[in-house]
């Protein structure tokens, strides 16, 4: 059983890959760390409380993070996730509250409760950056961290930046800097999979309430798609990344390499941009049938 904690940016993609995490059987969710990104960490922290309860997984703790970037300005991606961040889809209330502790103090407890921990990271990395500075010890004690996040050829926030890494850089950077195993699952394997709203329809059987939940969560990227492409479909990043960690033969392609963040203000800043070494797996193209069928298993839940 591979012990997982999912630091989340609960955006609609999030709570989709929280929900392939929670369906497979070879993970054991040990905790959520919540931080800003999508959208500001209180309303992350709604998300995450209201879909562990609507899943009956109110057992998994879940640990309030950042509000903010380490040194820069704060960016959203409420056109794309909606000003909840879940592009005002209903889940009912719960009376499932947040921890005591806050998600540095969480990751350290449950990095030491759990030796070898993986760390599948859906947002910026402002949790993991002040977590490790805070306990150098984590440097030994977290097994790997596995990232979406990074762009090769093309970002999704500038023409050079994926949202994740642009939204705090400096943090990234920190992280890279340690010697905790790590690999990213970049946004451009992730825009090469692009699904439309038949071939979503056609994954969900009838009076499946998870399934209804996703179609329902995707309305909002399609919609926005569409304004765009002119076809209702959708990317799903952080579902990629969360296939990659269930099963690596997810990946077709990947580059074992190593990166730097871009932290000049200028119009690169929060590239990933590629650099010597070998500290890293770098993903670069996915299987698109054998993701499809990690994404199905949600539906047993
Ligand atoms: O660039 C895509 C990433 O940014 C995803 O994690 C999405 O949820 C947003 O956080
Ligand atoms: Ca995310």
């Amino acid at each position: 059983m591979k012990k997982v904690l999912i630091d989340t940016d609960c955006g609609i993609d999030d709570a989709i890959a929280i929900l392939m995490a929670l369906a497979c059987k070879d993970f054991e969710v040990v905790g959520i760390t919540t931080v800003s990104g999508n959208v500001y960490v209180d309303k992350v922290n709604q998300n995450v409380l209201r879909l562990l309860s609507f899943l009956n997984r109110e057992d998994i703790p879940v640990f309030r993070g950042a509000s903010g970037p380490l040194s820069q300005k704060p960016v959203r991606a409420e056109t794309i996730h909606g000003k909840d961040g879940l592009g005002s889809v209903f889940l009912p209330e719960t009376q499932k509250s947040l921890e005591s502790q806050n998600a540095i103090e969480g990751i350290y407890l449950l990095a030491k409760q759990n030796p070898g921990l993986t760390i599948i990271t859906l947002g910026p990395l402002t949790n993991i950056a002040m977590a490790v500075n805070l306990y150098p010890e984590l440097n030994h004690l977290m097994g790997n961290i596995i990232a979406m996040g990074g762009a090769i050829d093309r970002g999704n926030v500038t023409r050079y930046a994926e949202f994740n890494f642009y939204a705090d850089p400096e943090s990234v950077q920190y992280v890279l800097n340690t010697p905790i195993p790590m690999e990213i699952i970049p946004w451009d394997p992730c825009a090469e999979q692009m699904f439309t709203e038949e071939e979503i329809k056609a994954l969900i059987p009838e009076n499946n309430r998870v399934g209804d939940l996703f179609l329902s969560l995707q309305q909002l990227p399609f919609s926005f798609v569409e304004k765009y492409y002119g076809v209702r479909s959708t990317i799903l990043p952080d579902p990629c990344a969360m296939a990659y960690a269930i099963d690596e033969k997810v990946a077709l392609r990947k580059l074992v390499g190593d990166i730097r963040m871009e932290l000049n203000c200028n119009t690169h800043r929060g590239e990933t941009v590629q650099c010597e070494g070998d500290r890293m797996n770098i993903i670069l193209k996915l299987d698109r049938i054998k993701f499809l069928n990690i994404l199905k298993t949600i539906l047993i839940l």
